[in-house]
């Protein structure tokens, strides 16, 4: 449904966007992922034909966003970046105007509007202004309105930023529902999201793509994933680790002593058998009759890729 090709963003001197290609399909639920000034906002405004390319295209339900805009534009439904919204319309009005200008009118567009209404938990504050509405509220206005006509593909951009645990939990339960039969790319620099929501996310960092996969094949890529860690009671450390380094399937084995027992991580020498490492430490723990309250293995953590993979804001250079 979205296919991303070689894009590319110039802001006077400064590459903002550097050659970005993925595609998302129907039923996918794509995370985009980047620290602050990676090129998330600036891609998904190309990518809904609010600004166009340097180079590259976007071709969105087999239309180019540039040069076959109104049908492309048709299937898109877009949360731009801190969610506006007209503040002097109420809520009802507002997603009125919406759906009157995604062609509904009568009653297809009272439907539509109770629809979205309905699916934003939005019904408490139909008729406030959106200029009174607490921040929760009004996100999910412009949220509703990017949902209003039913559309194919979703872009949305930060769709979570600025809401409560609650409110949160609401939207990414909404937009699993969204993406059993959507095209669904959404912003974020919240990592649980993507566990929570994505089947597939992709990382950027200054303008660049470093990542592209599902979220258990990215932990994979952190330097412990397929370790194997172990708190063992009542033995020293130096025989932990002989008999773990002991194991034909151990690579790297660390050991520290704290309050009484040691603690130890063992990594697979080989990645791909990660599951029989934690079963040959569990056997060998059992055969040395070692007390143990902890084994297990570490899946991968998402913060530690994206930190190893990404630069920090203040190790960039000057712009
Ligand atoms: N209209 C613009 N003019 C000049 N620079 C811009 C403009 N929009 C974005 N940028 C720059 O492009 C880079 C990427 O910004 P943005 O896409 O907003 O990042 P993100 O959404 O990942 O935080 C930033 O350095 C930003 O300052
Ligand atoms: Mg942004």
């Amino acid at each position: 449904m979205i296919t991303v090709e070689n894009l590319v963003k110039d802001f006077g001197p400064k590459r903002a966007v550097n050659r970005v290609s993925f595609t998302v399909k129907k039923g996918e639920i794509l995370g985009f992922l980047g620290p602050n000034g990676a090129g998330k906002s600036t891609t998904m405004r190309m990518i809904t034909g609010f600004i166009p390319p340097t180079s590259g295209r976007v071709v969105v339900g087999g239309h180019d966003v540039n040069e076959d805009p109104i049908p492309a534009k048709r299937l898109i439904g877009y949360l731009p970046e801190s969610a506006p919204c007209y503040s002097d319309m109420t809520v009802h009005g507002f997603l009125s105007f919406a759906a009157e200008i995604r062609g509904l009118h009568g009653s297809a567009k009272e439907e539509a509007v109770r629809k979205a209404v309905g699916l934003c938990f939005l019904e408490s504050v139909l008729h406030q202004s959106v200029d009174t509405l607490s921040k929760g509220f009004r996100h999910r206005t412009c949220l509703a309105q990017s949902i209003i006509h039913d559309p194919e593909v979703l872009v949305l951009d930060e769709p979570t930023d600025g809401l409560d645990p609650n409110q949160k939990h609401e939207i990414r339960q909404l937009l699993k529902r969204f993406g059993q039969n959507k095209a669904i790319i959404f912003s974020t620099h919240i990592l649980e999201e993507v566990d929570a929501v994505c089947s597939r996310a992709v990382i950027i960092d200054r303008g660049h793509v470093v990542a592209n996969g599902t979220p258990a094949e990215l932990r994979a890529r952190h330097d412990l994933a397929g370790s194997v860690s172990l708190r063992v009671q009542g033995v020293g450390a130096e025989a932990v680790r002989d008999r773990l380094a002991g194991l034909g399937i151990a690579g790297k084995v660390t050991v520290s002593s704290e309050a009484g027992s040691v603690l130890a991580r063992v990594l697979p020498r080989d990645r791909t058998i990660s599951g029989d490492l934690a079963r040959a430490v569990a056997e060998l723990a059992g055969r040395e009759g070692w007390r143990f309250d902890e084994l297990k293995t570490e899946e991968g953590r998402l913060d530690e890729v994206f930190r190893t993979i990404t630069q920090p804001d203040s190790r960039r250079p000057a712009e």
